[in-house]
């Protein structure tokens, strides 16, 4: 195996991300890539090439752009990782790092089985909330034609993840089936500290957005 590997999958990605406009793009895998790593520098025992390889590839065919086939990941991070000679052991932890990041609906328990997939999942709901959770949410609301907001469609906590997946409902109400509750979904302490201020800056947010809905300064 290549000792780049790590350097040669982010080009890799960032190729096959580039025009994407949906919230899944570069600059998003770039951003839960970085938080990997700092997490892991707060977990020595994490295997760094394992969860940085995880972060890079972790979005790499997410089911919701793919027919709702959750196999779609594990395949092509196995055929990307097996043109460049990787190891079966590192593999199959990578494959099990995409199977598990995912958010599943309000109701759905997310387990991790290793330390390196609790620092990826993590890492990627960090960068679901906060500013940039904000903008990526009302990005892929647009991208899916979705109103911003109709206090007439009450918000769902799914208990499936099929009926999250089936979920059509205005983007305001994915702060309440997923975004604010991140923060008590969270593996790792460092990330905990993390979603702190992001949460408070999202509960500011949606505060002002609710006031501004009914006419308020
Ligand atoms: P995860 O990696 O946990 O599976 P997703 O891939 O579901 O996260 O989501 C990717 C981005 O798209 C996130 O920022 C998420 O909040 C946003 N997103 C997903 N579903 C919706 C939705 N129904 N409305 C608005 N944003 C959404
Ligand atoms: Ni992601």
């Amino acid at each position: 195996m290549p000792v780049e590997i790590i350097a040669t999958t982010a080009k890799f990605i960032e190729q096959k991300f580039a025009d994407e406009g949906s919230g899944h793009d570069w600059a998003h895998i770039r951003r839960v890539w970085l938080m990997a790593r700092r997490l892991a520098q707060a977990a020595p025992e994490a295997d760094r090439e394992v969860a940085e390889l995880g972060a890079l590839l972790h979005d790499i065919a997410d089911w919701k752009f793919h027919d709702g086939d959750y196999e779609a990941g594990p395949r092509a991070a196995r055929a990307w990782l097996l043109s460049q000679e990787a190891p079966e052991a590192l593999i199959s932890r990578v494959e099990t790092i995409i199977r598990e990041v995912s958010f599943k609906g309000l109701g759905v328990p997310t387990p991790v089985s290793s330390l390196e997939a609790a620092l990826v999942q993590d890492a990627d709901r960090l960068d679901a909330i906060g500013a940039i959770g904000i903008a990526r949410a009302f990005a892929y609301g647009g991208h899916k034609g979705r109103p911003l907001h109709d206090p007439a469609v009450a918000p769902v906590a799914h208990d499936s993840f099929a009926s999250y997946q089936k979920n059509t409902a205005p983007t305001l109400n994915h702060f309440y089936e997923k975004l604010l509750h991140l923060k008590d979904r969270l593996n790792t302490d460092v990330a905990r500290q993390v979603a702190e201020g992001r949460q408070a800056f999202m509960e500011t947010y949606v505060a002002r957005f609710l006031a501004e809905w009914e006419g308020a300064d």
